[in-house]
């Protein structure tokens, strides 16, 4: 079997739970990758990491090298990518700090490089997308967590938006409409170039935060840091857990 991979988002640009063994830099034909890719065991297992926004996160979301990061992933032999994303919570369910594991996605981004199909082309490719998110594993995250009695959320539609900056309490109603139940940044180009390379990729999301008009006043990144920090804990059980069973 392939090897497993984590992208690590916002909160999670180390696995403390991780033994390291080596540390690799692959260039790719679309430029650098956030960062190496970090081998090491986690729950006896090779895994390898990525660190999203980089190991200082320092990488805004309309800046992260999306190709990069997925073509690295799979040039090293990662055929299951677990992405770990931070969103703000639009539905009433979806409370600071709990986990989520999407099975949708609206996309609202824009002018990011969003796929790997266009130049040099023997014809043109239309990868299908109506279920974004390998199934395969998001049951094998849902079915970890009922055994580690962890809380997960087990569907929901993620808006991934443009960033860097937050939405308006006008936009997430919009959004509302529109049927997602959370919203981060960082969702797409990931998930379709994950399809397009054939790779089994599910997000696991936290909610850092109540959506913008949906909690009490502005949203603080000292918030989000702090529900952050409760959820990711969770979020390294449940990966060990996730990867001891697959
Ligand atoms: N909106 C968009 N992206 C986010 C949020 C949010 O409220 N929280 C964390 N990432």
């Amino acid at each position: 079997m392939g090897h497993i991979a984590i992208i690590g988002g916002t909160g999670l640009t180390s696995l403390n739970n991780l033994e390291v063994l080596r540390r690799e830099m692959v260039q790719t034909p679309y430029g650098v990758p956030s960062g190496p890719l970090i081998w090491g065991s986690l729950a006896g297992r090779e895994v390898v990491f990525l660190a999203r926004h980089g190991y200082g996160h320092t990488i805004p979301p309309h800046r992260v090298n999306f190709r990069a990061n997925l073509w690295a992933l799979n040039h090293v032999g990662a055929e299951h990518i677990i992405a770990v994303n931070a969103v703000g919570g639009i539905a009433a369910s979806m409370s600071p700090a709990r986990l989520v594991v999407p099975n949708q996605l609206i996309d609202y981004t824009w002018s990011r490089q969003n796929t790997f199909f266009e130049d040099g082309l023997r014809s043109v490719v239309h990868i299908d997308f109506t279920e974004p998110y390998c199934e395969t594993l998001r049951q094998e995250i849902i079915h970890s967590a009922n055994k580690a009695d962890l809380d997960l959320v087990e569907q929901g539609t993620y808006a991934v938006t443009q960033g860097p900056r937050l939405e308006t309490a006008a936009e997430i109603d919009r959004l509302e409409q529109d049927g997602c139940d959370i919203v981060g940044m960082t969702g797409m180009p990931e998930a379709a170039l994950a399809r397009e390379l054939e790779l089994c990729y599910a997000s696991l999301a936290v909610v850092a935060n109540w959506a913008a008009g949906r909690g009490s006043g502005e949203i603080t990144m000292a918030e989000i840091e702090q529900n952050l920090v409760a959820g990711m804990q969770h979020v390294r059980l449940l990966l060990e857990q996730t990867i001891s069973n697959y």
